[in-house]
């Protein structure tokens, strides 16, 4: 009995022998591989002529905080300019990382209207009433920027930092623009749709009193 047990180890480990190889010894010939794992395949390879190419003109780098995205983009960050925020509740006002001036007002708040037109206008239409291209295709729901009231969205005592806010993470059925749209242009976008907000409401108090 211990007899065939012994030859049938020694078999065994011929066997590994004759598939795999003696460990150790050098062969010629290619491995025989079982599983290729995708060890061969037509790629250009790191470090090697033609691998270590430069980004495309214009890429803009996503490498963590230090990175220039992440700050631009305010992931991550904390304080009034990157969030809305101040003391947990939803701020009124332009940040100071702003730096306006009444030099510079004027050509933040084009940037502003630039940004909307490119960001906002498709579905909020180019004034704000709600009535985009996306809303006259038959989205219904897209908010009227200049609606007041009780009910649901009201333009007259909505803060700069919650409007920031749904810019930067979206609300309900819209969606976050916070990795699209840089800090600073945000808050020109939320200058511009107060200024569309303020125009309106003198237009209205012009009809009335004609
Ligand atoms: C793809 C369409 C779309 C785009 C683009 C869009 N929005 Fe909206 N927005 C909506 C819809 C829909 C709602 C209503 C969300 C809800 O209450 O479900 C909304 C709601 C809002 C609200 C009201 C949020 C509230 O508290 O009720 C504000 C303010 C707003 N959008 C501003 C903007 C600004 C500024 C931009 C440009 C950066 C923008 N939106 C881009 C569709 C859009």
């Amino acid at each position: 009995m211990l007899k065939y047990f012994f030859l049938v180890w020694i078999l065994v480990g011929l066997m590994i022998a004759g598939i795999y190889g003696i460990p150790g010894a050098k062969d010629s010939r290619p491995p025989l591989r079982l599983f290729p794992d995708m060890d061969d395949q037509d790629k250009v390879s790191a470090q090697t002529p033609g691998g270590s190419r430069l980004p495309v003109a214009g890429t803009v780098p996503n490498t963590g905080d230090d990175g220039v995205f992440s700050v631009e983009f305010g992931a991550g960050r904390t304080g009034y300019y990157y969030t809305g925020l101040t003391d947990g509740y939803f701020g009124t006002g332009m940040p100071e990382e702003l730096e306006l001036t009444e030099e510079n007002v004027a050509q933040f708040l084009a940037r502003g209207e630039e940004r909307y037109g490119i960001y906002c206008a498709i579905c909020h239409g180019e004034s704000g009433d709600g009535q985009g291209t996306v809303a006259m295709l038959g989205v219904n729901g897209v908010r009227n920027l200049h609606e007041t009231g009780e009910a649901g969205f009201d333009a007259e005592n909505y803060p700069d930092g919650r409007l920031f806010e749904v810019i930067t993470n979206g609300k309900g059925q819209m969606g976050a623009y916070g990795m699209n749209i840089p800090v600073n242009d945000r808050w020109a976008i939320v200058a511009y749709v107060r200024a569309l907000q303020e125009a309106r409401e003198i237009s209205n108090n012009e009809e009335e009193t004609n």
